[in-house]
């Protein structure tokens, strides 16, 4: 707390138009300012495609809040949130684009280098292209301050995509400075799922009474492979998740109650 309030912050929000944006991220940092957690020194730039002046986007923050936020709007925190937002536009595919907004942030914080934090708040398909802009623009090197990447789910939508994304980010950032989000574990019912398992009185009494669907589940999967269903078909996919899914029901059933 003490290194916050010391050094400038920035947060550099790629995708700073988007639903996951106003949704929850301005959300969250409005809710921070309510809660005094906004550190002194803070920067929030919101980097988007869509040409708009900053009164425009803060207009469309302020709606967002108005919507998501769990926290009334008081006009004196609305200001302190105000006053730290910016908005840049750029192309997140134009490699070039990058120098101009490293220079860009420099002059945000004269005074001394600002620790950042770059949020992917975008698509999949551009983590590794702003990834290598960010090294282009000589954005990732420390120069006495802590620079961290978010990235955002899905990370890869397999194993060897995943690890060439990772490949990818650690040439770049180090693994310490590296957080993979997934909302998803923040979710009470997943933080509270051992209570849900064990003492939920349909689930324990469905484990206990060892309901077995192993074989059904392989049944299902041998006669969609038999009828020479094309798995890159969404309907394929679809029958792919919902026998994945049931699986991990199943597995979940099976757990054994932990060690008092
Ligand atoms: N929405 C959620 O609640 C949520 C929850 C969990 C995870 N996620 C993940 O978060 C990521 C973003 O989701 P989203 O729903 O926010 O997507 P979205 O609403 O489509 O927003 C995409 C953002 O990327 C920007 N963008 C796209 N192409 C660009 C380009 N070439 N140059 C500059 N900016 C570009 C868009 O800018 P313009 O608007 O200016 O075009 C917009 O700000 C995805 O990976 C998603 O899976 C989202």
């Amino acid at each position: 707390m003490e290194r916050q309030n010391r050094m400038p912050g920035m947060l550099v929000i790629f995708g700073g138009t988007g639903d996951l944006t106003h949704r929850k991220l301005m959300p969250a940092l409005y809710n921070l300012c309510m809660d005094g957690l906004l550190p002194e020194r803070f920067t929030v730039v919101a980097v988007g495609r869509r040409d708009k002046t900053y009164e425009q986007y803060l207009g469309e923050v302020y709606k967002s809040l108005e919507q998501y936020s769990r926290n009334r709007i008081t006009s004196a925190c609305w200001e302190r949130l105000k006053s730290a937002v910016r908005y840049y536009r750029m192309d997140l595919e134009d490699l070039s684009g990058y120098k101009r907004l490293a220079d860009w942030l420099n002059e945000l914080h004269p005074e001394g280098a600002a620790d950042r934090i770059y949020y992917l708040a975008v698509a999949p398909e551009h983590f590794e292209t702003i990834v290598a802009g960010l090294k282009a623009g000589h954005m990732a090197e420390s120069g006495g301050r802590h620079s961290k990447l978010v990235i955002e789910k899905p990370f890869g939508r397999d194993l060897i995509t995943a690890q060439k994304l990772n490949s990818r980010l650690l040439e770049v950032f180090p693994e310490e400075n590296i957080y993979r989000i997934d909302h998803y574990l923040g979710k009470e019912m997943i933080q509270n799922i051992m209570v849900l398992r064990f003492c939920n009185l349909v689930f324990n009494r469905c484990g206990a009474a060892g309901i077995s669907t192993t074989s059904r589940y392989r049944c299902a999967n041998s006669r969609a492979w038999a009828r020479g269903a094309d798995i890159t078909s969404s309907r394929a996919r679809c029958a792919t998740w919902c026998r994945t899914m049931r699986f991990r029901c199943f597995r979940w059933w099976r757990w054994s109650r932990p060690p008092a």
